[in-house]
């Protein structure tokens, strides 16, 4: 089975084909990060726009590196939310129309499903079951993941998302959008200790997460001195150290109380590289194992799309062209075929 995924959520538009023998044959991502830049956060109208120009292109792309033409695809998938609403319903009216003309089953596939089953692109990949800590901009969570359809969520952020706090962390450091690669950079020239910030929820006692605190601390800290070139880098480092403490302990916690023992790491904070070098310490120091997925994949791509829609397609669903995008979507309402259990 052959299948092209559509990912159209955000400020990415990726194009992927799948392929169930050979896996991975092509993928294709325009970033528009450069053209939010200067409003220092996505701007929904211009991502819409952004990816109408750009989905068609990039599909003809895709393709042509993967030598695949329209006629050999076996389906289409697109990520139906959580998401923008106007950018998802680029992805999903160009993916329905394009089954439609083709005759070929059209998937709506769940973007964290895309995140949390990413590291299945990768080699070596998990095995069912496993935890994932999912760490992206808009969330922070924790599931058991039994099997693809089964997700049980564990524990999650309270208010902000790691990405988010990274995100909001970054800009009042004075750094560009989308601000985690950014502070992780001027991180890495701070000295560990010079700036001390609290651990929120370190000890909750639950798999519960919050992070708008330890922006309001870093507040604190930028106001309350000149915020010379060193001390900027001392903070940033202070901060990503509170951060990754506590996803750290979380996630040792999340193993503890399920008595899994392999860890998945997924979403765009999943690419720093101090997280992901103390969960890899942490997990081994108690015999369990960390899966990450290729960098190039932990952020939003098409691949992850065309993977989650080849097992969806593969498990018999499918919709019949009418469709609707799900710009607010629970993960844990989507079941083995990927149809939603209940509204949500
Ligand atoms: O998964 P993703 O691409 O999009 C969402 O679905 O949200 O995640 C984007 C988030 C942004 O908040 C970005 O700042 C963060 O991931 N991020 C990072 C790093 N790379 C991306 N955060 C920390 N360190 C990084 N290296
Ligand atoms: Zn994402």
């Amino acid at each position: 089975m052959r299948v092209l995924g559509i990912e159209t959520s955000c400020d990415e538009t990726g194009l992927a084909v799948y392929d169930t023998e050979q896996g991975l044959l092509a993928h294709e991502l325009h970033s528009q990060v450069a053209m939010h830049e200067a409003y220092g956060g996505v701007v929904p109208e211009l991502a819409s726009r952004d990816h109408i120009r750009r989905v068609v292109p990039l599909t003809e792309r895709v393709l042509a590196a993967a030598q695949c033409r329209l006629a050999d695809l076996d389906g289409i998938a697109y990520t139906q939310g959580p998401g923008l609403a106007g950018a998802l319903l680029v992805g999903a009216s160009f993916a329905n129309g394009l089954g439609l003309a083709l005759g070929k089953p059209v998937v709506g596939v769940h973007h964290l499903e895309g995140h949390l089953l990413s590291p299945l692109l990768a080699t070596p990949k998990p095995s069912f079951p496993f935890v994932a800590l999912l760490v992206s901009g808009g969330h922070s969570q924790f599931y058991a993941v039994r099997a693809v359809g089964d997700y049980t969520l564990l524990g999650e952020t309270l208010d902000d998302a790691a990405g988010e706090a990274f995100d909001k962390t970054a800009k009042l450091l004075g750094l560009p959008y989308p601000g985690g690669p950014a502070l992780e950079k001027l991180a890495a020239r701070g000295r560990h200790g010079a700036v001390t910030l609290p651990r929120p929820m370190l000890g909750s006692g639950d798999l519960n997460l919050s992070f708008s605190g330890l922006k309001t601390a870093v507040l604190t800290q930028v106001r309350s001195q000149a915020l010379e070139d060193q001390r900027r880098a001392d903070i940033a480092c202070a901060f990503q150290d509170a951060i990754v403490d506590v996803l750290q302990a979380k996630a040792l916690a999340a193993l503890d109380v399920t008595g899994l023992s392999r860890l998945v790491v997924a979403g765009g904070v999943g690419a720093n590289q101090t997280l992901r070098h103390r969960l890899i310490a942490a997990a081994r120091d108690r015999g369990a194992t960390v899966f990450f997925p290729d960098l190039q994949f932990c952020t939003d791509n098409g691949a992850m799309i065309a993977l989650v829609g080849t097992l969806r397609l593969q498990r018999g669903a499918g919709d019949d062209y009418t469709f609707t995008v799900r710009p607010r979507w629970a993960l844990s309402s989507v079941s083995a075929t990927g149809m939603a259990l209940s509204p949500s």
